[in-house]
């Protein structure tokens, strides 16, 4: 694990582990991460340094590091009347994750608010991309292997009252919701076109179905809690028996919207 503590250190990693071919994932809050329980075998890096977590204000406009913790940032410019994370309440990520996933959820994506990101390329450039260049889509961009360093953001002013209360009723909501409380990779799944893969996992009755410490969430169908003793295996083996489930009830195919890590050559 490497926590670099500025843009040129973190260029000189990349660099190296490239020559080396050695594999490189950035670790933000751990959300939409399921590691394998063999490991990863190449370097995980945090951008935990203050360096990676700079914010600064002009009017609308908020430059932020991909290291700042999004729930409290989004918090945070909900109170100043910056409306436009308002959904990104209750997402446990990084700035940097909730970039590389396209964080959000029915009532908005991050990559709407994006302006252009600041990225660090495996060759240990930096490139400023556009958010059209980003290519956001649903828990998708194109940045590929580069790595976000920081992203401007275009917010809209409001009355700080309206946007903290949105704020707080979207964060009541997955509350309500979700198992946010428990120790989780957030949803399991994709939702296929038109429909929440929650709510087929339910109809297909697997709400409580167990494996080892694993077990498909009471409150929402589409999380898996992993409580104590809970290996990966554990995940990937309940991850299978839904798949199968929904396959067999619904003739759906569920896609993993989570990232897996696992030692090269290992399937799981
Ligand atoms: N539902 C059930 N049973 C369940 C879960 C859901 O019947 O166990 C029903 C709900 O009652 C509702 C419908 O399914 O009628 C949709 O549920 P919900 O509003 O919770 O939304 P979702 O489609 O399941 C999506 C995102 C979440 C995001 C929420 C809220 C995906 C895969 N999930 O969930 O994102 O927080 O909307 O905006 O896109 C994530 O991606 O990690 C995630 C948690």
């Amino acid at each position: 694990m490497f926590q670099p503590h500025s843009a040129e250190q973190l260029a000189a990693l990349a660099v190296r582990a490239r020559e080396q071919e050695v594999p490189l994932k950035v670790l933000g809050r751990g959300a939409n991460v399921l590691v394998s329980d063999d490991g990863f075998d190449g370097v995980v890096v945090r951008l935990d340094h203050a360096s990676f977590r700079r914010v600064e204000r002009r009017g609308s406009q908020v430059d932020v590091g991909a290291g700042v913790d999004l729930m409290p940032f989004a918090r945070a410019c909900s109170a100043l009347g910056l409306s436009g994370l308002e959904c990104m309440a209750g997402i446990p990520s990084t700035i940097g994750g909730a970039i590389r996933m396209n964080a959000g959820g029915r009532s908005g994506e991050f990559g709407n608010v994006v302006k252009n990101v600041r990225v660090l390329r495996p060759e240990g450039d930096t490139e400023t991309w556009s958010k059209e260049r980003c290519g956001f889509g649903y828990r998708h961009c194109e940045l590929g292997d580069n790595i976000v360093l920081s992203a401007q953001l275009e917010l809209v002013e409001d009355d700080p009252a309206k946007v903290r209360l949105a704020f707080e009723e979207s964060f009541a909501q997955k509350r309500d919701s979700q198992p946010l409380g428990d120790r989780s990779a957030g949803c399991i799944f994709k939702n296929p076109v038109g429909r929440s893969a929650g709510a087929l996992i339910d109809q297909a009755g697997l709400k409580g179905a167990q494996w080892g410490a694993a077990r498909v969430s009471e409150r929402h169908a589409n999380f898996i809690v992993a409580r104590r003793g809970a290996t990966a295996s554990d995940v990937l083996h309940l991850i299978d028996l839904i798949r199968e489930r929904v396959r067999s009830a619904f003739s759906t195919e569920l896609e993993v919207e989570i990232d897996i890590w696992r030692p090269m050559g290992v399937r799981r």
